[in-house]
């Protein structure tokens, strides 16, 4: 980012108080930043915050002049090398999908060829609306990059998706999509999740897996250019966008899905944890409680091994990532599993810490292939840790 311009535009939301914080970061990045808001953002946070610190007048309604010597929207839409649209309301958002030019910031979105960065935050409901829907995928599709609201307590009291991304995390995403894509052309089959094994009608066999490793892999190999396809099992994350999704529940319909999409792909990321047993019949009917027996016996039967079925089709040219989650014995085990499922290679996760791995934010991670340990890394964010794993995948594929 460094020496770049950036126009940072500021839309109403509650949000709008962490656009302060993000311009900090900005600058703190060498760029050189200049602040639009809409009529509706003055009203959350003053012009003078953004003024006082990004040391320039903030552009706003009031900018239109009636004398005719300087045309600002053009002057400033030519200026820009990047346009970041932080917090994106719902109603930003639908008039720059129509393109709507009725205040300063959408005129001078229009008038500007910059890569676009959308960041939306708003209601659950807001953003869960077929017309929201509609607008983000018009903006997607023409390359607008839309930096999608996390999971989080929103501003109503409750927990749900809305959250705008945390202003560190704009960063990062903004600084990966600037650099060279070296993924372009490369074809990534990821999975994510957990499989879901039914009981019987009410009940089921999971795991704890969020799906939130194998999201950020996707994410990380999309950004570098890679054409990605996310098998998801079960997992609650929101959809990224520039990538293709399968849902999938059973173990059954992940090994089904991955078979198909497998030959189009040059590298398999096996996130997924697979159940390993499935019940030998799903009970029609609810099991009831036995008056005779304080016990209940399920008989289950191994489900198909997935990566030692693929160890059998690849072609030579294609990558076999796998994932071990191991407790005890951990480098054994895992380097046992390199073998016996003929990875190349293997991702440890030593989940008997609960500082990391499951359902967690954080991981810690082992990289090892037929070689030995290739990279070790420290306890970092999933998002770090995809970065590291998408690197050293992408140095084996040279
Ligand atoms: N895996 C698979 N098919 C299965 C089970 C696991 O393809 N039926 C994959 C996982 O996605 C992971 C790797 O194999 O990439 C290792 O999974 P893990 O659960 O650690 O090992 P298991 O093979 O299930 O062996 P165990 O449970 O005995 O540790």
């Amino acid at each position: 980012m460094k020496h770049q311009k950036i126009v940072l535009y500021v839309t109403g939301s509650i949000a709008a108080y962490k656009a302060v914080y993000l311009l900090r970061l900005f600058q703190k990045q060498g760029a050189e930043v200049r602040v639009v808001m809409t009529p509706f953002a003055e009203k959350f946070v003053s012009k003078l915050t953004f003024a006082s610190l990004c040391k320039h007048r903030v552009y706003s309604d009031s900018s239109f002049s009636d004398h005719g010597e300087n045309i600002d929207h053009i002057e400033l839409a030519k200026w820009a090398d990047i346009s970041v649209i932080a917090p994106a309301s719902a109603d930003f958002i639908a008039k720059m999908a129509q393109g709507i030019a009725d205040n300063f910031a959408l005129t001078t979105l229009l008038a500007t060829e910059t890569p676009k960065y959308v960041v939306p935050a708003m209601n659950d409901v807001m953003w869960n609306n077929f017309a929201t829907k509609k607008n983000i995928e018009t903006l997607a599709t023409n390359h607008i990059t839309i930096l999608n609201p996390g999971y989080g307590m929103l501003a109503e009291g409750y927990a749900a998706q809305g959250r705008m991304m945390e202003p560190e995390e704009i960063v990062n995403a903004i600084n990966i999509s600037l650099q060279d894509k070296p993924l372009t052309g490369k074809h990534f089959l990821i999975t994510a999740g957990g499989t879901i094994e039914d009981l019987d009608p009410v009940r089921y066999i999971s795991n704890r897996s969020s799906g939130k490793m194998g999201y950020a892999l996707a994410q990380v190999a999309a950004q570098q250019g890679a054409d990605v396809t996310l098998i998801s099992a079960n997992s609650h994350l929101a959809d990224p966008q520039n990538m293709k999704i399968i849902k999938v529940k059973t173990s059954d319909e992940l090994k089904d899905a991955i078979m198909q999409q497998l030959p189009a792909n040059d590298v398999l990321v096996m996130a997924a944890a697979v159940s390993d047993f499935k019940p030998v019949a799903v009970a029609t009917q609810k099991i009831k409680k036995s008056e005779n027996s304080d016990e209940l016996v399920l008989h289950l039967k191994k489900t198909a091994d997935i990566l030692k079925l693929v160890a059998n089709v690849i072609r030579a040219n294609q990558l076999i990532v796998g994932f071990a989650a191991e407790t005890n014995n951990v480098q054994k085990n895992a380097e046992n599993k390199l073998n016996k499922k003929h990875l190349d290679m293997i991702v440890l996760n030593d989940v008997s810490n609960q500082k990391i791995g499951f359902g967690s934010d954080d991981n810690q991670v082992t990289l090892i292939n037929k070689t030995g340990i290739i990279r070790q890394t420290g306890i970092e964010s999933k998002q770090q840790i995809a970065q590291e794993i998408i690197q050293v995948i992408e140095d084996q594929l040279n």
